[in-house]
């Protein structure tokens, strides 16, 4: 068992040392200041994807006026690049925090978890720079009035749930966990804008240049899901196993409170209607595989509670 442990810990040590060396060449911070805003507006193209819209076939917006889709399409950028600041700064951020201050599952692979986390924090923080830019661009460009919505369930769900943690083993667990599920989600969440050819330019591009750090940071987190899975015990592992997929339907929560509010302002014909016949569809189920297969490479059943 312990030549096991010695194994497995030394494998942890390895793949995070070269994903830290993969970070050096490939994450957007080591690849000189770029100034996304200089890329030329076409105002001739959406700014967002129509097929992400959680109200995309619903008829009273297959029926709305072609201009006003359009400056719909604007603040569905919005909306998203507020959700990703939020996931950036309450949801990751302190994960990150959290391992660089007090590596969990320590030994061995202690300074490369710390040195990843470190590095993956950096790059938070430059997407949530680059988030704000690329959304006042289109504020700017549309001649739009800015959104200002704090209340995404995917944050106030966070909140709540680590509210009602008895211990401070249930919250480290419980904020890495939503992290690391986030984590795993979000290169999903941004791969139909960053292939999108028929969108602006500089939202393709923004988002482009996120995915390819998000891509690194799944295999981190899923790394160091490894590293401190391995550390726990069965009741923690279990408590894991239950937040993850809980976090996968909070993700891809439809946020119709964000959507109330714009469709409210722009006074969109029939915004009620829309809005609460949204809340009943479905949530998003692409994002399920990626977490099982996480949640199966670490051993875990993949169950909701
Ligand atoms: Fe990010
Ligand atoms: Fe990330």
């Amino acid at each position: 068992m312990l030549t096991d442990d010695i194994v497995e810990s030394s494998h942890v040590k390895e793949t995070l040392k070269k994903l830290s060396l993969l970070w050096r060449d490939r994450a957007v911070v080591n690849n000189g200041p770029k100034d996304y805003t200089s890329i030329a507006f076409d105002s001739a193209k959406p700014d967002f994807a129509e097929s992400l819209l959680p109200f995309r076939s619903h008829p009273r917006w297959l029926s709305a006026a072609p201009e006003l889709k359009s400056t719909v399409l604007s603040y569905a950028w919005a909306i998203y690049n507020l959700k990703t600041v939020y996931i950036e700064c309450d949801i990751v951020t302190p994960a990150c925090e959290a391992l660089i201050k007090s590596p969990v599952g320590g030994g061995h692979a202690r300074y490369e978890l710390q040195q990843v986390m470190s590095e993956a924090l950096l790059d938070e923080a430059l997407h949530t720079k680059m988030s704000i830019s690329a959304c006042n661009y289109i504020y700017q460009h549309r001649k739009l009035k800015p959104v200002d919505y704090t209340d995404f369930n995917l944050v106030t769900w966070r909140a709540r749930l680590l509210a009602q943690c008895d211990s401070e083993w249930k919250r480290r667990l419980t904020t890495f966990a939503i992290a690391c599920a986030s984590e795993t989600l979000i290169t999903d969440y941004l791969k139909t804008l960053s292939d999108d050819a028929a969108i602006q330019p500089l939202c393709r591009e923004v988002t482009r240049a996120h995915a390819i750090d998000e891509w690194g940071h799944s295999s981190v987190f899923s790394v160091a899901a490894e590293h401190i899975v391995g550390s726990l015990s069965e009741s923690e592992r279990a408590y894991f196993a239950n937040v993850v997929p809980k976090t996968v339907e909070m993700f891809a929560d439809n946020e119709m409170g964000a959507w109330s509010t714009v469709l409210t302002y722009l006074d969109f014909p029939h915004c009620k209607e829309i809005v609460e016949d949204s809340e009943k569809i479905g949530h998003v189920k692409v994002y399920q595989d990626s977490v099982a297969t996480l949640l199966s490479k670490l051993g875990l059943p993949a169950r909701v509670n």
